[in-house]
């Protein structure tokens, strides 16, 4: 079976790893700079990668000890994050199939904009577009868009369901033929063809319609990452890809099933949704190169930074708990599906709050994957066989080169064993997910 492949990046210094700055093959500064993604993409567009996204959050850290200061000196994963869109559009421009995603929050947008941003995408992209729906979980982000505090769980889900409506009409408002350009008769566009969404509802009244013609995938590929309850409803609802993190085959499966199963209650078929589970591979020639990779990367890491962005993904100032304690039921506000596996594995293996912060500042629990290209592609098959995943968000130990080991040792032993495409089929990141 074909698996399914997307690049995880943030627009800044991290990627799940918070010691990526750090790392001696890393380029420091090299990701305020546009040729830092430009490289990046085109060798996933070599490796042939279903798509690259941007995770994103809108503010530094701010919980970690009530100030942003921590996270500042230390460089957490909230330290930078440019704005993923423009990035977008200048990736659009150099490479010619790879999907291009963004992360974009239902809480602080307004879907009007938002249709506007990702339809334009999709124009220059020639339907490449794809959207990380997130709701948006920290009080730092509420600080920054005037909000006394961030939405109640299920309340951001509420808002997220009837957002997604509401830019899913408006991507649907312009018929496909409604662009005439009949320069003779001077007839620019089919009325008849072009409607007002007239949607007036709890969280928005929105006239449309949308003021751009349809884009060649109508609307973006839509990706979800929520792993709560509320949040796999939403999910299979509205996701095509959703994006995971478990740490073994037992959750990942578990995930899985638990998510397809979901999907005929919202009038869906389970292969709608492709479940992309995340790793963090090191490739070496042999199984000892790649061992000293691991290490060379791990032997960066500080707990305390990892507690920091922590704090900042459940909403939680970890620094006023004991570090050399267990966090015991501890309940949060911010990302609880995370949290939950947290809570789980912590009791499993008896860690202590430096432990965890130690494993988040690793690669927020990210398993690390390790072996030669062809121990690798093992792993990578067993999962697919077994029914865990679709296919992985890979996501790199350092930038801009991190993905080159993968791509030319790993992705060449997939695509011998026949689970990974050999060249991109179908015009648009839509089409390549359904093949
Ligand atoms: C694997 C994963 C990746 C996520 N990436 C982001 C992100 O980039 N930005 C963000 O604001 N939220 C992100 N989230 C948060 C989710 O989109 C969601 O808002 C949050 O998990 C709360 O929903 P939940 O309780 O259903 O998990 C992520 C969550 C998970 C589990």
């Amino acid at each position: 079976m074909q698996m399914h492949l997307a690049a995880f990046l943030i627009a800044g210094n991290a990627a799940h790893s918070q010691v990526l700055w750090r790392h001696p093959a890393s380029q420091s500064g090299g990701f305020l700079k546009l040729d830092y993604y430009t490289n990046i993409a085109r060798t996933l567009e070599r490796g042939k990668f279903d798509l690259l996204f941007f995770a994103d959050r809108l503010a530094i850290s701010t919980r970690f000890g009530g100030d942003h200061r921590y996270g500042v000196a230390h460089g957490d994963q909230d330290a930078t994050r440019m704005d993923p869109l423009p990035i977008l559009g200048a990736l659009a421009a150099v490479t010619s199939h790879i999907g291009l995603g963004a992360t974009r929050s239902t809480t602080y947008s307004q879907p009007y904009s938002l249709a506007r941003e990702f339809s334009t995408l999709d124009h220059l992209s020639d339907g490449r577009a794809s959207w990380n729906v997130v709701t948006s979980v920290n009080q730092g982000e509420a600080d920054n868009f005037g909000l006394r505090e961030t939405l109640g769980h299920d309340a951001r889900y509420d808002r997220a369901d009837e957002f997604l409506e509401v830019t899913h009409k408006l991507w649907g408002s312009w018929g496909e033929d409604a662009l005439l350009l009949e320069v003779n008769s001077g007839r620019y566009a089919d009325p008849d063809l072009v409607s007002a969404i007239d949607h007036q509802g709890a969280h928005f009244t929105v006239r449309g319609p949308l003021n751009i013609p349809a884009s060649p995938q109508r609307g973006p590929v839509i990706i979800q990452a929520g792993s709560s309850h509320r949040g796999q409803d939403f999910a299979a609802r509205w996701a095509e890809v959703v994006f995971t993190i478990q740490p073994d085959l037992a959750r990942m499966q578990r995930f899985y099933n638990d998510l397809k199963s979901r999907t005929p209650k919202f009038g869906r078929a389970p292969q709608d949704i492709k479940v992309l589970t995340a790793i963090m591979p090191f490739v070496g020639e042999t199984i000892g190169e790649a061992e000293e990779k691991r290490a060379q990367h791990n032997a960066l890491v500080d707990p305390i930074v990892g507690l920091s962005t922590l704090s900042s993904h459940m909403n939680v100032d970890f620094s006023a708990y004991p570090l050399d304690a267990p966090i015991g039921d501890l309940q949060v506000a911010g990302m609880q599906g995370l949290f939950s596996l947290i809570r789980e594995i912590s009791a499993e293996q008896k860690l202590t709050l430096a432990d965890i912060g130690r494993l988040y500042a690793t690669g927020v629990l990210v398993p690390q994957i390790v072996g030669t290209a062809s121990d690798i592609a093992d792993w990578m098959g067993h999962i697919i066989a077994e029914g865990g995943a679709d296919g992985f968000v890979i996501t790199p130990a350092h930038l801009p080169d991190g993905f080159d080991d993968f791509v030319d040792q790993v992705i060449p032993e997939l695509q011998r064993r026949g689970q990974f495409r050999l060249e991109y089929e179908g015009a648009t990141l839509r089409s390549y997910l359904k093949n």
